[in-house]
């Protein structure tokens, strides 16, 4: 591999037009502030570079949806965007934006320099256009039926219900998000990259250059190459973004593609005036880009032809470690129907613990694959992770040395071969760690470093010094001291990954100035050292504080599913009164044994226990579940609807069912098992 003077580190430019969440830190910004924290601990020379990407259609949807301007959109959350990060430890050299002015004169050389020497191609082309607001309209403004599921609120790039993707043209009964009006289609004049003539190029410096890199990414490039590549526009008819500097194209902006990847240039720029190019324009410098799989296809392809186009000696991503996607309790995370962790929502709840969501979301990265967060799970992990190994082990010993010796570290008075053989299993943990660091696989890198605090638990657990120190103080000597050189190296160990701990188990050891080479390398903290008293570092979740992260879910939930119905209910029906409700024998009932009916899609034949009897029915639920699925479930039935036979069996009773928006039929059940026989009313 070759051996680089410096490497410059760059992350997803996040939009200015809402806050970020979990899926944000876990897919990218985590992992990259490992890989940089691990390098800086190596005394390696790097640069860390992000910013707000405050351009591009969603924010002027949502300025105008909020009777404000662009401008002070991302103003708003460029702020609490920084901000969030840097709560989180998320440790950049420079968090810039966009709109500054050196973002919009680094752009506009760019595209100025790409046209001037022809390397853009010019069309005309047809595009929906909005008579009463006189402006064309971007994908995002068009709004239709999808011609793939008939949703009659989809996107003119995409629809939200199946999640297809579209183009303007496929929607059915186009209609402009701005007045409302059926748009006509006018011929407009952009600038487009001919992509396809970077195919041959992109095929050699990815796919025959670049095996090395995640499946997902190689696979998602190679293809886009197979498919061929189109000539990609690089303007828009918008009047928000950075204008297109030529005579003729007023009214027209830089496509927010083409001007987000250049503010990572920009941005080192504004930090770095005088010294910038080496970090763009050496050969010396490792490029390293962090994306979600979304930004795939901008990074690999669009952006180097960009850099490939403008030469210069530009140089190139040496990797693009991209991530799959985070959801979360099973479902897709979405700003537009709040599900979602908000960082900084997290933070009022679990206020100095940025630490524990840091560690789960890397033990739990998609890196290979879409995951899941759950909450359950989060309060797992803290619990007996990150409590009950990591925090216990390290108060143990700071806790007894403070006992026993007063806090100051023990001489190793009385070694014994498991001290040893613990400190010698610690140079593999840390090969082991840098090789997935450096790989790009930090879940396993983070499983490395706390195997090393299970090392010490397991250690002072065996060694059982507040009960040797009843008898021999010079054998409780060495054991603390052998606790305490394990303390010093997870001090170290453990920085990039939770860099808030690691600082206070450093303060409690006293040290200063760690460094990564000392991991494993034998004494790290010398006997007589005085360290300070115990802090403590993690704390026990309760279920109660999960039920509450669980219940605002739940309300999002509610809150969206009333949207739905809002449009799709059943019509109300007829007055009716209360004897007629009466007449009914609603009850509680469990099933106790289910199959399909022979010959039939839709039918199961259950037995059920009502609590008076136990009886049969067949219910038309084969489409929503399995007999599996409902033995052992509690039920709802209408008890005394006249039996009737259906297929030869007969049916005594009727389960009751909710019929969702799409038509789905869910079980109504009581949300505790109660006795059954419960009568409803
Ligand atoms: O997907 C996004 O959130 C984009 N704003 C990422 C831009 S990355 C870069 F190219 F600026
Ligand atoms: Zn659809």
């Amino acid at each position: 591999m070759k051996d680089y003077k410096r490497t410059l580190v760059t992350c997803a430019l996040p939009y200015a037009n809402g806050p970020v969440h979990i899926g944000h830190l876990a897919g990218v910004y985590v992992p990259a502030d490992i890989y940089v924290r691990y390098l800086r601990m190596r005394g390696k020379d790097v640069l860390f570079v992000c910013g707000s990407d405050e351009h591009g259609v969603p924010i002027t949807i949502k300025a105008r949806k909020e009777g404000c301007t662009p401008q002070d959109i991302v103003d708003r959350y460029h702020g609490i965007i920084k901000k969030a990060f840097s709560d989180f430890g998320i440790d950049f050299d420079i968090y810039s934006r966009t709109s500054s002015d050196i973002h919009s004169d680094t752009a506009t050389d760019f595209f100025k320099k790409l046209y001037d020497e022809g390397k853009f191609i010019t069309k005309e082309s047809e595009q929906y256009y909005d008579t009463e607001a006189k402006t064309f309209l971007a994908d995002r403004y068009i709004v239709g039926t999808c011609p793939k599921c008939g949703n009659e609120g989809a996107y003119g790039d995409q629809c939200e219900k199946c999640g297809c993707t579209l183009s303007p043209e496929e929607l059915i009964n186009p209609k402009s998000k701005l007045s409302g009006a059926e748009p006509i289609k006018k011929a407009t004049t952009h600038w487009y990259l001919p992509l396809q003539d970077y195919e041959l190029w992109l095929r050699e410096w990815i796919l025959e250059g670049h095996k090395e890199w995640k499946t997902n990414v190689y696979g998602q490039v190679k293809s886009w190459l197979d498919g061929g590549l189109q000539p990609r526009a690089v303007t828009r008819d918008l009047d928000w973004g950075v204008p297109v500097p030529i005579e003729g194209a007023e009214g027209k902006v830089l496509y927010v593609w083409f001007d987000a990847p250049i503010g990572y240039i920009s941005n080192t720029k504004e930090l770095l005036p005088n010294d910038w190019e080496k970090w763009w324009k050496s050969e010396d410098t490792k490029l390293v880009h962090f994306i979600g799989k979304d930004n795939i296809v901008f990074h690999c392809i669009v952006f180097p032809s960009i850099l490939k186009a403008y030469g210069d000696g530009f140089i190139l991503p040496e990797n693009v470690p991209a991530n799959e996607f985070l959801n979360l309790e099973g479902d897709k995370i979405s700003t537009s129907r709040n599900w979602a962790v908000w960082l900084h929502e997290y933070l009022k709840d679990f206020p100095q613990m940025q630490d524990v969501l840091r560690y789960v979301l890397t033990a739990n990265a998609p890196e290979t694959k879409d995951n899941d967060f759950t909450w359950k799970d989060f309060q797992t992990r803290n619990n007996s992770e990150l409590v009950a190994i990591y925090g216990n082990f390290v108060n143990r010993a700071v806790v007894l040395t403070h006992k026993n010796f007063e806090g100051k570290v023990p001489v190793n008075l009385k070694p014994e071969a498991i001290d040893a053989e613990t400190l010698n299993q610690i140079p593999a943990i840390r090969a082991a760690i840098e090789d997935n660091i450096e790989h790009y696989k930090f879940r396993e890198a983070l499983k490395e470093a706390i195997s090393l605090a299970r090392l010490g638990n397991k250690y002072i657990s065996d060694t059982e010094p507040w009960r040797v120190s009843k008898t021999d103080m010079d054998r409780t000597a060495s054991i603390l001291y052998t606790s305490l050189q394990i303390c010093a190296n997870l001090a170290i160990a453990m920085e990039p990954f939770l860099p808030f701990s690691a600082k206070k188990l450093t303060e409690m050891l006293c040290l200063e100035n760690l460094s990564w080479d000392q991991i494993g390398s034998g004494e790290i903290i010398p006997a007589g050292h005085q360290i300070a008293a115990a802090q403590l570092m993690f704390s026990k979740i309760e279920d109660a504080q999960i039920d509450v992260q669980l219940a605002k879910l739940a309300a999002s939930k509610a809150a969206n599913a009333e949207d739905v119905t809002a449009v799709t209910l059943d019509t109300a029906k007829a007055e009716c009164i209360f004897e007629d409700f009466e007449k009914m024998d609603i009850r509680t009932a469990t099933v106790l044994e289910a199959e399909r009916v022979p010959k039939t899609d839709k039918l199961l034949h259950l037995k059920i226990d009502t609590g008076l009897d136990k009886r049969e029915i067949v219910s038309g639920i084969a489409e929503y579940y399995s007999p599996e699925e409902m033995v052992g479930k509690q039920i709802c039935i209408l008890a005394n609807l006249k039996p009737r036979k259906i297929k030869g069996i007969e049916s005594k009773g009727m389960i009751l069912m909710a019929r969702q928006p799409d038509g789905k039929m869910r079980i109504v059940a009581p949300d505790e098992r109660l006795v059954n026989g419960a009568t409803i009313g």
